[in-house]
């Protein structure tokens, strides 16, 4: 059976990006592999729309988590970590292994943060030196209103820290325009390589930040993830550490891609993927979760009639696609189809007739080819 692989992460790779890992390995302190690095960190800027840092990091997206918290907190300071899904409480979590103080700022999941709410929080608590939140919460599919929210955050002494682990390269992130500090980002979601790179980007003010902590020695512990070495060597064009060379290769390859395209064309590839793929769950009479919904993961309800659990596997069992369920206390409750990075038009189809049979098949009340048909009216 032909395999599909449609969750929010690790997502499909293009065949010319996987053949780019099949070539021997170049040692990376040679300058064939900085001539590489430096192409890749000025396409990365690119990507992320900024002239800032853009260091990368030999590890999962959560890596790069942990080098914003572990960097810019001070010990004894404040993190005011907005908590509207599972990866919003995983920078609660780091700062908590940290033993940094937290203010949570619980949102309803599947409801996009207030940024008003952040604003006030500011206002009450002068204690709070950074602000933590995800762009794209893949764990409900909201995508929160980064944009007004740097604006709030530019106006106080606090560093914002953006996830954009589901978002870099599928959801539109201005950092420099929208004055975001820091913007950590993972490699098997937008950037179509597989897993096993992380990037962070780091602003002027964030560094002040960096530099104030290390200066008066309230830093916390760090030592792979320590930023100050970590920018000595990429000023050099080089790594701290053994780099994974073949995923950097990998890169090199996707982020031409994205080049080709053209960024702004990749984004309003995913803005009309993501609508084809509402308007077909919509067509079924399911309910999409988030009410600010991602152009990255649509995360839809599982109608009463049925078990959740046993659609995706269902989904993946039965016709090779592999789609993800819902997370925490959404298990059951949703499943989550991503349309992200190397995802095209018949992405959208294959997942919603499959979805369609699927749910036919588990006795709900639809009607085959309505998905479709409603999907095909926004991609003709
Ligand atoms: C928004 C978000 N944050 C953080 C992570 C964690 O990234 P990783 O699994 O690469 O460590 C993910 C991965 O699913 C994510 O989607």
């Amino acid at each position: 059976m032909k395999k599909y692989l449609m969750t929010p992460g690790p997502t499909a790779v293009p065949e010319r990006v996987l053949l780019s890992q099949a070539a021997q390995i170049i040692h990376h302190r040679t300058g064939a592999y900085r001539e590489i690095l430096g192409e890749v960190i000025k396409d990365l800027k690119y990507v992320f729309q900024t002239k800032n840092d853009v260091f990368i990091l030999g590890s999962s997206g959560t890596g790069a988590m942990e080098a914003a918290v572990v960097n810019l907190m001070q010990r004894g300071e404040k993190a005011l970590v907005v908590k509207g899904g599972k990866f919003g409480e995983r920078f609660g979590e780091i700062c908590e292994a940290y033993g940094v103080e937290i203010e949570a700022m619980d949102v309803e999941w599947g409801d996009a943060v207030s940024p008003y709410e952040i604003q006030k929080a500011l206002a009450r608590d002068n204690d709070i030196g950074v602000v933590f939140v995800t762009l794209c919460e893949t764990s409900t599919g909201v995508v929160n209103d980064v944009a007004s929210i740097g604006r709030i955050v530019k106006e106080t002494k606090a560093v914002l820290v953006v996830d954009a682990i589901s978002a870099l390269g599928s959801v539109e992130i201005k950092t420099d325009e929208w004055g975001l500090d820091v913007v950590v980002a993972g490699s098997q979601k937008g950037l179509m390589i597989p897993p096993g790179l992380a990037f962070i980007s780091v602003n002027e003010k964030a560094w002040a930040k960096i530099k104030a902590n290390v200066k008066e020695n309230t830093c916390l512990p760090s030592y792979y993830l320590n930023l100050t070495k970590t920018r000595e060597s990429f000023l050099k064009t080089d790594h701290p550490f053994t780099p994974p060379v073949s995923l950097v290769l990998a890169l090199k390859e996707s982020l031409a891609m994205i080049k080709e395209e053209g960024l702004e064309r990749v984004l309003a590839r995913h803005r009309l993927l993501a609508e084809a793929m509402r308007a077909g769950i919509k067509a079924l009479g399911l309910q999409i979760y988030a009410k600010s919904p991602s152009d990255s993961v649509t995360s839809v309800k599982v109608p009463a009639s049925v078990d959740g659990l046993a659609l995706v596997k269902k989904m993946s069992e039965e016709y090779g696609i592999t789609i993800a369920g819902g997370q925490g206390k959404l298990k059951g409750k949703i499943f989550r189809i991503a349309h992200m990075g190397y995802a095209d038009r018949f992405d959208v189809i294959i997942a919603l007739s499959s979805l369609e049979m699927v749910l036919k098949k588990m006795g709900a009340k639809v009607k085959l080819g309505a998905a479709v048909k409603a999907a095909e009216e926004i991609l003709i």
